[in-house]
């Protein structure tokens, strides 16, 4: 096991080492076309395709195993259960989580977050306590925190970055105090593309007795994970970024910190016990899984790292080292072009604006061409103030993209400059 995206630094482009041709006839979306021409998919980091390992798997538990899970003593709801509980057991196997009991099913990363700025918060965060987050991150991984801090009186740091869009770790002694209690970072921004050195970060937490939170949904789809070799406290991703369906993520946590956490949500399945005087809770992971639980969810996505599991991880590294440097200088040649986000490792994600042109309009000019990208602040307000612009356009590669997705891009953004540009 590895920790994955550590694998994807920024490098010169080499020639592509993985067969993304026969890879993309896995995922039948990529076969459509689109305004009349072939669809070119680099919206990967808002949401990705789904292989049809995961539309059958889905498809055949309706067919064939469709019941309540954990409640009934017939065989189908058995067999509901076990094949749940697999997609948990795949997703703890991605994760190298310890035991799948540490895995907790929620909604997605967001809702992930969420759980733990609520349980850890409510029991653990005083007035003129500290959570620490970084400047780079989505809106999931500040608003919950923020709002928690709001209720206990609790303050909200931020680690900063420096204009390349790389975390400024010289700072991270002075920002670590007696009063930090939980410290929040994402692994790989989603708006810059920059991996994190979250194990530097969760050491020096760990030395001053901190847990730390990863913000792993952009990091899971490039690569399996290593939660016991990060050692990190949480980690959450979502189902859909990493090619399972929407809906379901997974939060991984330390079961000593899951046992002591109260609650999230109340309901049925969490609990042991319930009289009107006291109620007993489920022992993990029940306890942080009120009500049904999203039973297609799950196995989609046992699905999708059963299929993730298949390919060679260290071509797609290469493949995907090759789309980002081959895109960057695709991108570089055209006059106006602002790269926003350029820190030394980076995921397979680029952001940028072009002189004169505002990046919706870029977005629609790609789009007549069947390209599709984000335009937008990506969820990343802070983002954007810090480098000055209201939005950026941004390209988000995976291994199932080619050198030319990106020269259909790339003509798309030359297109945009003779209309629009200055
Ligand atoms: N967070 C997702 C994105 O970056 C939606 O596009």
């Amino acid at each position: 096991m590895t920790t994955g995206v550590e694998r994807v630094p920024t490098g010169a482009a080499t020639a592509p080492a993985f067969d993304a041709e026969r890879v993309r006839a896995d995922f039948p979306l990529l076969g459509r076309s689109m305004r009349g021409k072939s669809l070119v998919y680099l919206d990967n980091a808002a949401t990705s395709q789904k292989p049809r390992h995961v539309i059958d798997a889905i498809h055949r538990f309706y067919e064939t195993l469709n019941a309540n899970v954990h409640r009934g003593v017939y065989q189908l709801s058995e067999e509901a259960t076990t094949a749940y509980e697999w997609g948990r057991a795949m997703v703890a196997r991605y994760l190298n989580a310890p035991s799948p009991a540490e895995v907790v099913f929620v909604r997605g990363a967001t809702e992930g977050i969420n759980l733990v700025a609520s349980a850890f918060g409510r029991s653990r965060l005083e007035a003129g306590d500290e959570v620490l987050v970084t400047a780079m991150e989505h809106h999931s991984n500040i608003v919950p925190w923020q709002l928690v801090c709001e209720e206990r009186g609790a303050k909200l740091r931020v680690l900063p970055m420096d204009t390349r869009g790389a975390l400024v770790l010289d700072h991270l002694p002075g920002l670590l105090t007696k009063r930090t209690k939980i410290v929040a970072v994402v692994h790989v921004s989603n708006s810059l593309g920059t991996i994190n050195d979250v194990q530097t970060i969760i050491t020096a937490a760990h030395e001053r007795g901190i847990p730390v939170l990863v913000d792993g949904a952009q990091a899971a789809p490039h690569g399996p994970v290593d939660v016991q070799a990060l050692d990190c406290d949480f980690y959450a991703v979502s189902g859909h970024k990493m090619f399972g369906p929407t809906g379901i993520g997974a939060l991984y946590g330390k079961r000593a910190l899951l046992e002591a956490l109260p609650p999230y949500q109340g309901g049925g399945e969490m609990i042991a016990s319930v009289t009107f005087e006291k109620t007993t809770y489920a022992p993990l992971p029940m306890k942080f899984e009120a009500g049904t639980p999203n039973i297609e969810g799950a196995v989609g996505l046992g699905a999708a790292v059963d299929y993730l599991r298949g390919l060679d991880w260290t071509a797609v590294a290469t493949h995907e080292r090759d789309l980002l440097a081959y895109a960057e200088s695709r991108l570089r040649e055209i006059p106006g072009v602002r790269l926003i986000g350029t820190a030394p490792t980076k995921a397979s994600v680029v952001s940028f604006v072009l002189e004169g042109v505002h990046p919706h309009d870029i977005g629609t000019i790609a789009d007549q061409d069947g390209v599709a990208i984000r335009t937008g602040h990506h969820c990343t307000q802070p983002v954007m103030d810090f480098f000055g612009v209201p939005a950026t356009a941004r390209a988000s590669f995976t291994f199932y993209n080619t050198r030319d997705d990106v020269d259909r891009l790339a003509a798309s953004v030359w297109k945009a400059r003779e209309l629009f540009g200055a």
